[in-house]
């Protein structure tokens, strides 16, 4: 089925100039990139984001890394995209990524680990809404 996924190309790879290197993997994997806007991230908008892992230990210092330079939020479109872009990213730790996902590439730590994407179709509406108008996506 045709999803939409929400995915951020974070700081650590927008510092080291990745954000084409990434797209060209997103779309490599048969995904769309059907809206994308780099932004300084806010620290309100980095702690709503993130709102679910608040009691987590990492909490501070992933808002702290979010906001700490520019990222790039994009809306991704293709067949069962939210799997489809999980696959691509790789595993959340970049020691445990599959040979050639992002993460396995790029990714420097557990937390810098330049990508995110939705969980779910459900989250991945949430999250878009976070950031994209309707009108912003161009299908
Ligand atoms: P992300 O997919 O953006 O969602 C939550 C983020 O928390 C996750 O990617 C990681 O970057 C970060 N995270 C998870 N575990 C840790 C950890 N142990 N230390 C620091 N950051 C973490």
């Amino acid at each position: 089925m045709t999803e939409r996924t929400f995915s951020i190309i974070k700081p650590d790879a927008t510092r080291r100039n990745l954000t084409g290197a990434i797209n060209a993997l997103i779309e490599g994997a048969g995904l769309r990139i059907v809206a994308q806007r780099r932004i300084r991230m806010t620290r309100e908008q980095a702690e709503d984001f993130y709102d679910v892992h608040r009691e987590r230990p990492f909490y501070g210092e992933l808002v702290e890394f979010m906001t700490s330079a520019p990222v790039v939020v994009q809306v991704l479109e293709g067949p069962d995209a939210v799997a489809r872009y999980r696959a691509v990213m790789g595993a959340t730790n970049p020691a445990q990524a599959e040979e050639g996902t992002i993460r396995k590439l790029h990714a420097l730590s557990v937390g810098e680990n330049s990508v995110h994407g939705s969980d779910s179709l459900e989250n991945a509406k949430i999250e878009i809404a976070q950031f994209f108008d309707e009108d912003d996506i161009v299908g």
